[in-house]
């Protein structure tokens, strides 16, 4: 059995990262918030704890993978949290999407207790946690890095390493622009060709044969066309929480985001009809209400 690690939010990518870790053989130490979804992992052995303090304190290197700042706030420093658990050379690795802010504040912070914090965001999804193959983007301190490096290993494929704790950040934040971008594209494009009585298959059969072609129009014209927006992979509310970020960030760096914040408006529009807890993809259903229509499969010629 190797180390023990700490591991904070099963959420949609915590689960897979966590059973990733588990499998590898790492002995693991669970808190989530809601504790039934650490039962499953509780069946296979994982031991479960009543809070972050006890998940610090019962490992050297504890992981968090949160909805956003709030959610982290409230585990590190909230009642009985992690810092509590945090001593000389423990390491907190944060992997959730949150502001360049925050992260530089734990860094400061863990300082009083010797202790490290690293950034590392990923970019991929549940099924690029699930096979262990995330691009991880990591920042702090390099000999903390080392040492969890065979655990960035088993969760990811490629690793990017930054001294500046904030590189991380600001690159995952980067990534996240090109994603809304492209999604709002791709939906625009459909929408707009559907109007023209263009089908969304020639579309992206265009797309695949061109300079444009990117895996993720395949996957969501897919997604679309079987309106499958429940099955949700990432949610609007966690892409719209990115876009914020994306917009505050770019007021401290002067870096002017025109096209992100006409994309939040969308996202926010989707939040108000409902689709929260849907798929971001679920955007389209923005657009296609403004347009009076909604993308559908080609019906085959009678
Ligand atoms: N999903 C993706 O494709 C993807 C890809 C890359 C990065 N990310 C980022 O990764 C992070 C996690 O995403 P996800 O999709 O796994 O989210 P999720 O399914 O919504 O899970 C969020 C996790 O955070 C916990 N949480 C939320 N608020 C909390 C609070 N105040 N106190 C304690 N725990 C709290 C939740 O606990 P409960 O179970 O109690 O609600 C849950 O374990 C986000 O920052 C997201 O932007 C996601």
């Amino acid at each position: 059995m190797k180390e023990r690690i700490g591991f904070i939010g099963l959420g949609t990518m915590g689960l897979p990262m966590a059973e990733r870790l588990w499998k590898a053989g790492y002995d693991l130490v669970l808190y989530n918030r809601t504790p039934q979804k650490v039962e499953s992992m509780m069946r296979r052995g994982a031991l479960r704890v009543h809070s972050p303090r006890e998940a610090a304190e019962a490992s050297a290197i504890t992981i968090t993978m949160v909805s956003d700042d709030q959610a982290l706030t409230d585990i590190v420093i909230g009642q009985n949290g992690l810092y509590m658990g945090l001593g000389r050379e423990k390491i907190h690795i944060d992997m959730s999407t949150i502001s360049p802010k925050l992260a530089r504040k734990l860094e400061r912070l863990y300082h009083n207790k010797e202790a490290s914090f690293l950034h590392a965001p990923v970019l991929g999804s549940k099924p690029q946690a699930t096979e262990g193959t995330l691009l991880i983007f990591v920042g702090g301190d390099r000999a903390a890095f080392e040492r969890c490096r065979p655990l960035f290993d088993v969760l990811g494929e490629r690793i990017w390493y930054f001294s500046d704790v904030t590189q991380a950040t600001h690159l995952k934040l980067t990534c996240n622009q090109f994603i809304a971008s492209m999604m709002t594209a791709l939906a625009q494009g459909l929408v707009f060709a559907q109007k023209a009585g263009l089908s969304a298959e020639t579309i992206i059969d265009v797309l695949g044969a061109s300079a444009l072609n990117a895996p993720m129009y395949r996957s969501k014209t897919r997604k679309i066309l079987e309106r499958s927006f429940s099955e949700a992979n990432f949610f609007v509310t966690h892409m719209l929480k990115d876009l914020d970020l994306m917009l505050e960030a770019g007021r401290q760096l002067h870096a002017p985001l025109p096209g992100v914040a006409a994309i939040r408006e969308l996202f926010v529009a989707a939040q108000a009809q409902g689709y929260d807890r849907e798929d971001y993809s679920a955007v389209i259903k923005v657009l296609e209400h403004l347009a009076g229509t909604q993308v559908r499969r080609e019906q085959p010629a009678s």
